[in-house]
């Protein structure tokens, strides 16, 4: 017999696609950016950040710029720096940046987030910031990438080669980054005591493992693939970050399984998009935040009356939830802070099942590229 071999599957490692082998990867990935820059005093080891508490005081504002799965990323990256840190942040599309009335001076640190370094868009916004005078930070997953060679700091994210275009691992990743940039923000800035320091970066820790732990969702995930499959549209609900995790899990649906969806603050609902719901419309819940939890539930109910097939992602225990959802995914409880990294891996497997059972090519979406350097 002839055995046959190709490259590609080979470093597929097993895995059927790239993505699956990504979203497989992430308690690695994780566990690369993150402990490695955690000393056994449970201090993080920021030297590629070189902010000290001087510096720290001068700035006022901060943008986070950048595009697709790192515009989202820096969604969650404004919540955590804002409530951690209590500093202002605007998140911008890069592409939007430069058009928009900027409130940008010396006093301003721009953090541009983009995997590949390389993104047109990013490059475009970073040169105006530089002409600002701001200080500029880059989260990239490339070492000596474009973005990374302008920046005054680099944060390497080190999720390792990312081949499919749906972006995973690189995203998680990323909110690694802005986890330990918020948490070391608010240290400087002294707006948290050096023992609720620890003690975060004590939770910051878990996070490999909680990761791990919840790839076992993966089962349920296929079962959801397969009753939205023929979905002509699909949506996200939730608050606060779990309507920022919404938004990546629509950007994952959308464009491998190429089902309209997109997301929602849930409380927005009401106000327009509820008229698109109809029988058996899946609504996927994200419900991770404590504070938020009876608003959102309610929300679900209203969608639920018209008809939606409901499916609920979360890490609460929440009372009676089969009134609410028709499917539960559990994840591990963490942090509310911190849950965002978890919740966004059944939306990946969701995303990723429904596109194999529609028979596209996964890793290789139409129209899509995985670096975009055009404008
Ligand atoms: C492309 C990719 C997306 C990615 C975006 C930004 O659109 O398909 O997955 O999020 O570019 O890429 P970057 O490398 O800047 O993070």
């Amino acid at each position: 017999s002839v055995i046959t071999w190709d490259m590609e599957s080979a470093t597929k490692a097993g895995y059927p696609h790239f993505m699956l082998k990504e979203i497989n990867e992430q308690p690695q990935a994780i566990s690369d950016t993150l402990l490695r820059r955690i000393d056994k005093n449970n201090n993080l080891i920021l030297d590629d950040i070189r902010l000290d508490e001087d510096e720290i005081q001068k700035i006022k504002d901060i943008y986070i710029v950048a595009c697709g799965t790192a515009y989202n990323a820096g969604l969650i990256g404004k919540y955590i720096i804002e409530n951690l840190a209590n500093l202002r942040v605007r998140v911008d599309i890069a592409s939007e940046f430069r058009y928009n009335k900027q409130f940008i001076n010396e006093n301003t640190l721009v953090i541009l987030v983009s995997q590949s370094g390389e993104t047109a868009d990013t490059l475009a916004a970073q040169k105006l910031a530089k002409t600002k005078g701001c200080r500029i930070l880059s989260i990239t997953n490339v070492v000596g990438s474009s973005v990374a060679r302008n920046s005054d700091d680099v944060f390497y994210t080190l999720a390792g080669p990312e081949i499919a275009v749906a972006s995973t691992k690189a995203y998680t990743t990323m909110l690694v980054a802005f986890y330990m940039i918020g948490v070391e923000l608010a240290k400087l800035k002294q707006e948290i005591s050096i023992e609720d320091y620890h003690n975060i970066v004590e939770k910051l820790k878990k996070l490999p493992q909680k990761v791990k732990e919840t790839l076992s969702v993966e089962k349920k995930c296929i079962e959801i693939a397969e009753k939205i499959k023929n979905s002509k549209s699909a949506f996200y609900i939730g608050r606060g970050l779990d309507d920022s995790v919404g938004k990546e899990g629509a950007l994952k649906l959308k464009e491998i399984s190429y089902i309209y969806t997109e997301s929602f603050a849930a409380g927005e609902l009401k106000h327009g998009t509820i008229a698109l719901i109809e029988k058996d419309t899946p609504v996927i819940a994200v419900v991770t935040q404590d504070k938020l939890l009876d608003k959102t539930m309610s929300n679900i109910q209203e969608v639920k009356a018209r008809g939606a097939y409901t499916i609920i992602i979360t890490d609460k225990h929440i009372e009676d939830v089969k009134n609410y959802a028709d499917d539960v995914i559990q994840i591990p409880e963490v942090y509310d802070m911190f849950s965002s990294i978890l919740a966004v891996i059944p939306a990946q497997f969701i995303a990723y099942y429904t596109s194999i059972k529609k028979g596209n090519d996964v890793d290789k979406p139409r129209n899509l590229a995985k670096s975009v350097t055009v404008e």
